[in-house]
């Protein structure tokens, strides 16, 4: 298939069958959700049992006192000890848990399961040593390097909650979720590399430590990683240095277990309203589902596959399809440290062909960046060795799909469109690789054992062929169990919407097809209503994005005088279509009319040269709203570069 014949693909049709030979040997077959509608609670009980437990659990869910779940309610095990000794001492001492791979061309290394024991084992007795027992909160804030994996199953061992915040945030940010948290020790590094530059973290330490002492709560020590080996300020009465206290240490460490509701880690999010929220995860449901759903959705064969998310650890993804679910698992994987484009644009293709990766999970933010650079690039690695390809974080649209499974997965590879957010702890709806009968753009079904549906304003769901609110009907054990020290917040968000019915709410939009598969419409404060019509930025995005002039688009409601709400669209060109030439913007707006009909047709179109992005690829829709309504542009803090926002302002942008 060809760049031009990948038009018109939002009225894409064609379906992909599994490949015969992964669904003949699939982990998971159709027959699994008939088994989890027989019997759900029987379902996840069979899925914990892959789990080692050193106390079984009396019963399966607690769910007496809604919302608040309790799943395998008195069972006890250990994390780490599930994600790493366990595969030591069936004998999987050598395979290759990590082959870590630096930014810099010439740094890598490999970190077997027996390595990784000695290394959480260390950590673990130094966090000891430190004060840190069971119930401690502890922040981590790192680059993508080994010691921020060993960090976090460290306090999983030892029992004390941490709170991983993304090494992109800001001091600020940093801060309050300190506070919040009530951490009493910080681990970081000096810096990180970035597109071939060292970075520095901890002085947003420092000054971090500050904020949250202003605010009343004071972290006790900073636990530093040597990096990049920058100068950094070192207070002897706070700080210490990783090689100093943990290499020195024991690589002996007896872990102890835990209840299944213990506490094991905390993932602030943003919310409505400016203070985020942290999102409480615990042990035993959270572990069970989110192993047992990357087995599942990847088809993973832990002795032959290797696998590869390039989320960052900072982020839900990196939790549950980086650590806890991967290592679980005992699953050889690639962890990369560096940016997709960093020596060269082909990078990633390049890792793939180097480590052969079988299976491949990215976000549709990054898919298209490299549609928009076109395939040549990756066309100059033998990309092979794949299998399957998943994507998550936001609706994939039908072009990007095609050309992931086209350009990247050489046409043979299912693609994954895995749904779930930091809430649901773990992948709710999803195509099974050896099962279902993929369609571009659609996250098909809830997987066994899940149950969602889509709902009107009244809760009622809604029939085929509609639209409507996306819900989870039934508990689930990865859940979120409340919002860190605001369980009021946590029915308020979740539980209020649909009260009567009892339905988690997911804040985002959907529609039920002709066949009942789900397709994901994005936030529903991203859903438009112009003049009396439900639209999604998703659908016309989708709608731009499938014009072969166009990279990537935006699209935002604007307050109308006349319609309610109008369409204005921010569009970024492919590399080769230049300006776009004369009419770029009336021929795109045609192309939106064609393709959906004459209401989605934007009010306006803006040519930009790129997209106001948070650090973790979401576009910031907000301030586009503020450009598109001629307000004065908002909080711009929270963008990865913030001076787009002023290419955009200052006009640099072509307008209809
Ligand atoms: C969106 C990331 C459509 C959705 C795991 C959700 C998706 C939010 C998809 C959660 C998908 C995630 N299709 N939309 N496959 N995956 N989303 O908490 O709006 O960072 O509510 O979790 O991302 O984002 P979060």
């Amino acid at each position: 298939m060809t760049e031009e014949t990948l038009s018109n693909l939002l009225h894409e049709n064609r379906r992909f069958e599994p490949p015969a030979e992964l669904a003949a040997a699939a982990n998971v077959k159709a027959s699994a959700y008939d088994d989890a509608a027989a019997d759900r609670e029987g379902f996840w009980a069979a899925a914990a049992e892959r789990l080692a437990w050193t106390k079984k659990w009396d019963r399966v869910l607690d769910w007496d006192n809604p919302p608040f779940a309790k799943w395998f309610v008195g069972g006890e095990l250990n994390v780490a000890y599930n994600c790493v000794d366990r595969h030591v001492e069936a004998g999987n001492g050598d395979r290759v848990a990590i082959h870590w791979v630096g930014e810099p061309a010439d740094e890598a290394r490999d970190i077997t399961y027996a390595d990784l024991q000695a290394e959480v084992s260390r950590a673990a007795n130094a966090l000891t040593s430190l004060g840190i027992g069971k119930g401690d909160p502890v922040a981590i804030y790192m680059p993508m390097i080994p010691e921020a994996i060993f960090a976090m199953l460290a306090c999983a061992r030892i029992g004390a909650p941490h709170t991983v915040v993304f090494g992109g945030f800001s001091a600020e940010a940093l801060g309050s979720r300190l506070e919040d948290f009530k951490a009493k020790l910080v681990v970081t590094s000096d810096g990180g590399y970035r597109r071939g530059t060292a970075s520095a973290l901890k002085p947003a330490v420092d000054e971090a430590r500050q904020i949250s002492s202003r605010a009343g709560h004071d972290v006790g020590r900073v636990l530093v990683v040597r990096r990049t080996g920058q100068e950094v300020a070192f207070d002897e009465d706070v700080d210490v240095w990783w090689h100093d206290v943990v290499d020195s240490a024991s690589p002996e460490h007896t872990p102890e277990s835990f209840d299944s509701e213990h506490p094991l880690f905390v993932m602030y999010t943003s919310g409505t309203t400016g203070k985020p929220k942290g999102i409480l995860h615990t042990t035993g449901g959270y572990l069970t589902q989110c192993a047992f759903t990357h087995w599942e959705v990847f088809d993973l064969k832990p002795e032959t596959d290797v696998y590869w998310c390039t989320a960052d650890i900072g982020w839900i993804t990196g939790h549950s399809y980086i650590v806890y679910g991967p290592l679980a698992n005992g699953v050889t994987q690639v962890l990369y440290e560096g940016t997709p484009d960093s020596p060269e644009r082909g990078r990633w293709w390049q890792i793939i062909a180097d480590k052969k990766v079988t299976v491949f999970y990215t976000a549709p933010t990054a898919i298209r960046s490299f549609m928009k650079q076109g395939r040549e690039i990756p066309d100059r690695h033998d990309m092979s060795s794949l299998r399957i390809l998943g994507s998550v974080g936001e609706p994939i649209n039908p072009e990007a799909y095609i050309w992931y499974r086209l350009v990247i997965g050489g046409d043979r590879t299912p693609v994954v469109d895995t749904w779930w957010q930091t809430e649901t702890g773990a992948i709710m709806i999803s195509p099974l690789p050896g099962v279902t009968a993929g369609k571009p753009g659609s996250a098909m079904t809830a997987l066994p054992g899940v149950s969602a549906d889509v709902v009107n304003d009244e809760g009622v769901p809604v029939p085929h062929g509609s639209g409507g609110y996306l819900v989870l009907t039934s508990p689930w054990p990865s859940m979120l169990r409340t919002i860190w020290g605001d369980d009021q917040r946590y029915i308020d968000t979740y539980w209020s919407r649909f009260r009567d019915q009892g339905f988690y709410f997911a804040g985002d939009g959907a529609k039920k097809d002709e066949d009942g598969d789900l397709w994901v419409l994005g936030r529903v404060d991203d859903v438009m209503n112009v003049s009396g019509h439900r639209l999604s930025t998703t659908e016309i995005e989708s709608a731009l994005v499938s014009h072969p002039k166009v990279a990537e688009a935006a699209v935002v409601g604007a307050t109308d005088p006349d319609t309610g709400q109008a369409v204005v669209a921010f569009v970024i060109l492919r590399e080769n279509a230049g300006d776009g030439g004369e009419g770029i913007a009336k021929e795109l707006s045609d192309h939106v009319r064609t393709q959906i009909g004459p209401i989605a047709k934007p009010r306006q179109i803006m040519i930009v040269p790129e997209l106001p992005k948070t650090r973790s690829g979401k576009i910031m829709r907000r301030l586009l709203r503020d450009v598109a309504e001629k307000r004065e542009v908002g909080d711009t803090t929270t963008l990865a570069d913030s001076t787009i926002m002023e290419l955009i302002s200052a006009g640099q942008a072509t307008s209809t």
